[in-house]
């Protein structure tokens, strides 16, 4: 799963307490725990009943969750300790997350009922809930548990509506648990500080296609991940992100408003056409600066063409010039410079001038494991009030994560 833009090392050393209902999905939320794990968030689960059916304790508990809660009535001659148990998520926990959530854990849960360890914790529980129910479509449409949905929501409970599709007992329709990445970051939302919330954040990413014949365009390596991990951390800090893609960027969450675009006129469209509500846009796309005079919509053949040929080129609209010449409302804007010449930092300070942004984060593309199509990246950042940080090699997830923090301070 190419989802390094999903980790970030700023949520180590927080909490999450996990609850497994009964479900064939219930196997598939191991992977779920082992992603947070890895990024240091400590998790802690129960299992009910009808979860134990399908998978056991022993894989949570070797998986890394710590503590595997056992029944409530487990606690009645256990020590003082784990006679509490059923508070601890409570007073120990930053989120709770229940996946999958059956259709009756839904009911126990709207209902107030404490007549099993999961129901208990969960009422003892007064820190974000997020749920990501599973079952099958026709229980799933059913108005009871439609309803009880609809009362978790209305006390705050996040939803991360079911997908839709083959269910395992053969049913199609919406019922099976959602996509695992889109569990995982609302259990991150869920944890994140909401220090960008009613914010817009506009974020161009990838890379454009410049299309020349019916079968040939012009494009670069650009992997969308630095914009990617941008939208994403925006968006866990309680931004409302509107990402223009360009092709192959990676997946991003329901949550995000994506717009997809192919060429860079394409791209600059969708960014005009978002932009005046946005208070922030972050231009990380490597557009296209030229576009192939098109050679017709039929494939160009060789037979013509035994001594080669030429290309014309004509220029592409700056995109990033074009939005920070209209700005207003103190719109801020974040933008990238990819070089390859040697004298970086003299780069970056002309375009800090010449683009009219408020902070360029540059890199140079031909670094070792930096640049396009990297996990990781080295950047020197640079801002309006002369502040300039050269940052070593690190996670773009992690970087997009303090450029957010930078943007914000300006
Ligand atoms: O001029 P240069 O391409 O190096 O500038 C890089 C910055 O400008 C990036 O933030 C990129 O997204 C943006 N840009 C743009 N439209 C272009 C070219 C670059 O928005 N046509």
């Amino acid at each position: 799963m190419n989802s390094t833009h999903l980790h970030f090392s700023a949520f180590r050393g927080r909490r999450l307490h996990l609850g497994v209902c009964g479900s064939v999905a219930a196997y598939k939320v191991c992977d779920l725990l082992r992603g947070w794990v890895r990024d240091g968030i400590s998790t802690s689960a129960t299992l009910t009943d009808g979860a134990r059916q399908f998978v056991t304790p022993l894989s949570f508990a070797a998986l890394g969750a710590l503590p595997v809660y056992g029944r409530l009535d487990d606690a009645t001659e256990a020590p003082a300790d784990e006679i509490f148990a059923h508070l601890e998520p409570g007073q120990r926990a930053q989120a709770m997350i229940i996946a999958p959530a059956s259709a009756d854990a839904l009911s126990r849960l709207a209902n107030g009922a404490a007549s099993d360890m999961l129901s208990a914790q969960a009422l003892a529980f007064s820190g974000p809930l997020v749920i990501a129910p599973a079952m099958n479509p026709r229980m799933w449409a059913h108005p009871a548990v439609r309803a009880n949905v609809a009362i978790l929501q209305e006390r705050g409970a996040m939803l991360v509506r079911p997908g839709c599709g083959a269910t395992a007992c053969g049913d199609m329709g919406e019922g099976r648990l959602a996509d695992l990445r889109e569990i995982h970051v609302a259990a991150l939302r869920a944890l994140a500080p909401q220090d960008m919330a009613g914010l817009r954040v506009m974020i161009t990413l990838g890379p454009t296609r410049e299309v020349w014949d019916g079968v040939r365009y012009w494009t670069n390596p650009s992997s969308g991940r630095m914009g990617a991990s941008l939208a994403v951390a925006a968006w866990l800090r309680g931004a409302r992100v509107d990402a223009v893609c360009g092709p192959g960027a990676p997946w991003l969450p329901q949550g995000i408003c994506r717009h997809d675009v192919v060429s860079a006129r394409d791209m600059l469209a969708a960014a005009e056409a978002v932009w005046d509500a946005a208070d922030m846009g972050v231009f990380t796309a490597a557009v296209a600066d030229f576009s192939p005079v098109s050679a017709g919509p039929e494939k160009f053949k060789k037979e013509g063409a035994a001594d080669g040929f030429s290309v014309r080129f004509t220029a592409n609209p700056d995109i990033l010039k074009t939005l920070a010449a209209r700005r207003s409302r103190g719109q801020r804007i974040m933008g990238f410079a990819a070089e390859t010449a040697a004298d970086l930092a003299a780069c970056v300070r002309r375009k800090l001038a010449s683009k009219g942004a408020d902070m360029i984060v540059g890199n140079n593309v031909n670094q070792q494991g930096a640049g396009f199509g990297a996990p990781d990246n080295t950047v020197l950042v640079l801002d309006r009030n002369g502040r300039e940080e050269r940052w070593p090699a690190r996670s773009k997830a992690d970087i997009a994560w303090d450029l957010c923090t930078w943007l914000l301070s300006l």
